[in-house]
């Protein structure tokens, strides 16, 4: 008896893979920063603007937040495409004082619905406790201030034609 073993090609195998298999692992990176003391706030309006049109055509997720001094930013996607934003961020001349508090590679659902770039304004020194944070005690203070942040909720114009 013969048998013929037909070839797989790894094409076809990642293919026939669940979706969530085959991207259940990205890369996450939180940073803190300043903005320049030559920049001024409206600065702010042109960085989110740009973000929502550029991050979803690298598939990356942003949240930033903003507390009218310093900056906070999550991001979630690839690896190179996260790492590479992150580069361009840094050499960023709106704002000064770039640090990285976290990157990681974490499995699971990604933490934002959808990519693109959350805006958030938080108050109350809500940032003071990322200035000595670092690696995982900084995803545990980001569960923390998810609820304390000033987001723009979601479909909250409601457009009628008289
Ligand atoms: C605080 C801050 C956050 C930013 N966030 C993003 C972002 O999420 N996505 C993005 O494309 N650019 C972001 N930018 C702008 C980038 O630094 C950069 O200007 C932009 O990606 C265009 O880069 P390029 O001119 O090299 O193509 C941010 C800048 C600052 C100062």
């Amino acid at each position: 008896m013969s048998f013929y073993i037909a070839p797989i090609l790894l094409r076809d195998y990642v293919a026939s893979l669940p979706l969530e298999d085959v991207v259940s692992e990205h890369y996450q990176l939180i940073y803190l920063s300043r903005l320049a003391l030559d920049s001024s706030v409206t600065c702010v309006a042109v960085i989110v603007r740009s973000a929502r049109q550029r991050n979803p055509m690298q598939a990356i997720g942003g949240l930033l937040v903003f507390d009218g001094e310093r900056f906070w930013q999550y991001l979630e996607g690839e690896k190179t495409s996260v790492c590479a934003l992150a580069e361009r961020i840094r050499t960023d001349c709106r704002h000064t004082d770039f640090r990285i508090l976290l990157q990681s590679k974490f499995s699971g659902p990604r933490l934002l619905s959808a990519p693109g770039l959350e805006y958030a304004l938080c108050y109350d020194g809500c940032l003071d406790c990322f200035e000595e944070a670092c690696g995982t005690q900084a995803v545990d203070l980001l569960n923390a201030l998810l609820p304390r942040l000033d987001m723009e909720p979601k479909h909250s114009i409601i457009c009628s034609v008289i």
